[in-house]
């Protein structure tokens, strides 16, 4: 019997020695570094390409069942299904659809709400079918929101709309500079992913497309935390959305990386690691721990090292009982 367990004991620590050299595993106990040297205490990264199973499964989603009833006459309720969210061909895909004039839209968001400061970025593929709009935003609320939205029937050039709410209205009712930009995407966002990113800092906000920034404001910045989402709507208004699209559209999203604070951070304590972890790092999946709800789908990391100390406790807990059995 001691034998047993000796053999067995030895089999488990040699499984998870073997585990852990193969993933060269390291704890990011100084939080995590973004190309431009800011350091974050956490990391959310959902890669749609590896996902095991429905986006609908993954506690770190919601997916939105609301109604956004008409801003105006002559413009439809943005109706947002649980349907029009799903995983095909290893991207997340958010529909437009239109059912004999029964229109639905598509959008998730995260559940966590305490996203406050950080780098946001998505990889999309926009639809070619006009009259939607693909919007990858931070929401608090209708005036503490940060957006990227690209219109689809609005292509010749491409632009992205970058806007903060509460946005600033000229005397004649257009969006004032000041809050709203509209930018001629230098691609066409049809063709390929590319990446949208928003930098969130107290006094400004940077937008980037495939990591060239573009634009920065910094006026009516958001102070409150809240959380990540994406929406693929119409709502046939003629100066905005336009549409709806007559056949079904797709926003496509490959994956979403972002670094991040929350309201309540302790500073970072540095002292396995003497610099940030990396988008590299990440990508890899050598980070430890990872404090996801589930593993197969949204990888969280925070810059604590609490899991992997539990894990060197067990190893040195089987080491002792090994040496005691023999
Ligand atoms: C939105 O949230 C901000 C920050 O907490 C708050 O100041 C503002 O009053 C809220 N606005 C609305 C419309 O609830
Ligand atoms: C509205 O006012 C802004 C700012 O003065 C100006 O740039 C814009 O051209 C005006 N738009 C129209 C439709 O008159
Ligand atoms: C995200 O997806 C794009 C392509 O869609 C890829 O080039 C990029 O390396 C991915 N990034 C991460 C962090 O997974
Ligand atoms: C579109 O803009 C025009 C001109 O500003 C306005 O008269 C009309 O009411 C708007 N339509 C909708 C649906 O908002
Ligand atoms: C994020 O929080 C950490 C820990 O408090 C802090 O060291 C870091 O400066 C914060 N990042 C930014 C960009 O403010
Ligand atoms: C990313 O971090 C790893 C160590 O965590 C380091 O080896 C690598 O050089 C870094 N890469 C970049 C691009 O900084
Ligand atoms: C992850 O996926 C694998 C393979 O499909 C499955 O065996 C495992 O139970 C899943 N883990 C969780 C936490 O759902």
């Amino acid at each position: 019997m001691a034998k047993f367990i000796s053999r067995l004991l030895t089999f488990l620590l040699l499984a998870k020695l073997t585990v852990q050299q193969k993933l060269e595993p390291i704890v990011c106990d100084c939080g995590f570094t973004d190309e431009n040297n800011n350091y974050w205490s956490n990391v959310w990264h959902s890669d749609f390409t590896t996902y095991q199973d429905s986006i609908h499964l993954d506690n770190n989603y919601v997916v939105s069942t609301f109604t956004i009833p008409a801003k105006r006459e002559n413009s439809l309720d943005r109706v947002f299904s649980k349907d029009n969210a799903d995983i095909l061909d290893g991207h997340l895909r958010l529909a437009v659809t239109n059912d004999n004039g029964d229109i639905k839209c598509g959008s998730i968001s995260t559940s966590s709400q305490n996203f406050l400061y950080g780098s946001f970025r998505a990889n999309m593929k926009i639809t070619a079918v006009p009259g939607t709009v693909s919007a990858f935003y931070l929401y608090k609320n209708d005036t503490s929101e940060i957006d990227m939205e690209t219109l689809s029937a609005i292509h010749d050039p491409w632009q992205v709309y970058l806007s903060v709410k509460p946005q600033i209205y000229n005397a004649n009712g257009s969006a004032a500079y000041e809050t709203l930009r509209r930018y001629t995407e230098p691609m066409n966002p049809t063709d390929d992913f590319h990446e949208y990113r928003f930098d969130w800092f107290p006094s400004a906000i940077n937008y980037y497309l495939d990591g060239q920034l573009v634009e920065t404001i910094t006026t009516n910045v958001p102070s409150a935390p809240g959380r990540v989402s994406f929406n693929h709507w119409t709502d046939g208004n003629i100066n905005y959305s336009k549409g709806p699209p007559t056949e079904s559209a797709f926003l496509e999203i490959s994956n979403v990386t972002v670094f991040y604070n929350t309201s309540s951070e302790s500073s970072l304590g540095c002292s396995k690691m003497s610099a940030g972890c990396n988008v590299s790092d990440i990508v890899q999946r050598r980070i430890l721990p990872a404090t996801s709800l589930n593993s197969n789908y949204t990888s969280l990391y925070t810059s604590s090292s609490s899991k992997l100390q539990a894990t060197t406790v067990l190893i040195a807990a089987c080491i002792l009982i090994l040496i005691l059995v023999q």
